[in-house]
């Protein structure tokens, strides 16, 4: 799976499942480019982690000025965007009843306008290179009803739409567009959500979440980072506009 020169541009890769897939790419070879909000942990990642192919470029994905340049910033530096991982994402929990429009607004942008944000600004390089591959993180949520997250599964179900649809779109053009599905992982994302919905500790919510899972344990970032490396690779060369479950077994039930 090695990806020796090829440039991959990560949103949300300063945390959690993106920063799995930094560490891994850059193990395979690959210059890795890290698009995120937080500059703190961003910053953070290029002094504990210092590599002539790694690079950071705060970047707001809601923000479509912030999306254009970071495109245009990793272009300047690798000269090349041959893997755009559409990685970052927030979760709300709320009923629909009891939710907030902002919120609503909020997390559409995120999950969804940050999509098509990034993508968008990417594919005229993929078009006149006449190759690509983008992934988008869905979540099982896009596929079924997830308890307490509505939105969020409403958000997850459009990227798996326009995974899809996208997919149709460039498929002549060379540009594969796959779209991965994970359960549980074990993520500050995860961790914060917990800690804010339950009042046990953080360790008995996890045991408890583990066990909706056929295989009893929540998903660690890097299996859904190895993943990411198989869809990234030559590989997978004939999928496109397809969904990857990486969920302990939860949607085969
Ligand atoms: N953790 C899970 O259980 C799980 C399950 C299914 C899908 N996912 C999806 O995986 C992706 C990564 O989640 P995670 O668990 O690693 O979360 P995380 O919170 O650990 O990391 C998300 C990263 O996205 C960044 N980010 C947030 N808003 C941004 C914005 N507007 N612009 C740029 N960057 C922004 C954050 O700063 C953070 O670094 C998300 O799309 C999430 O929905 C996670």
């Amino acid at each position: 799976m090695k990806l020796d020169g090829k440039v991959v541009l990560i949103t949300g890769g300063a945390s959690g499942i993106g920063l799995a897939a930094v560490k891994l790419f850059l193990e395979n070879g690959a210059k890795v480019a890290v698009a995120d909000i937080n500059a703190s942990s961003g910053n953070q990642l290029i002094e504990s982690l210092p590599h002539e192919h790694l690079a950071f470029f705060k970047t707001d994905i809601t923000k479509e000025s912030d999306c254009h340049q970071t495109v245009q910033n990793v272009l300047s530096r690798f000269g090349a965007i041959d893997v755009l991982i559409n990685n970052a994402g927030i979760e709300i929990v709320s009923p629909i009843h009891e939710m907030a429009l902002e919120d609503w607004h909020r997390i559409l942008q995120v999950n969804l306008t940050g999509v098509f944000l990034m993508s968008k600004h990417t594919l005229p390089h993929m078009l006149e290179k006449k190759s690509g591959s983008i992934i988008n993180t869905g979540s099982v949520g896009g596929l079924v009803g997830w308890p307490d997250i509505p939105a969020y599964n409403a958000t997850k179900g459009g990227v798996i739409q326009l995974t899809k649809s996208m997919a149709i779109d460039y498929a002549a053009h060379q540009i594969r567009v796959n779209c991965i599905a994970p359960g549980i992982i074990d993520t500050p994302l995860n961790e914060k959500s917990f800690l804010d919905n339950h009042t046990e500790s953080l360790e008995i919510v996890k045991k408890e979440k583990a066990k909706v899972n056929p295989m009893l344990r929540l998903g660690k970032p890097e299996e859904i980072a190895g993943v990411m490396l198989f869809l990234a690779s030559d590989l997978s060369s004939y999928m496109t506009g397809s969904v990857v479950t990486a969920d302990g077994g939860y949607t085969a039930r």
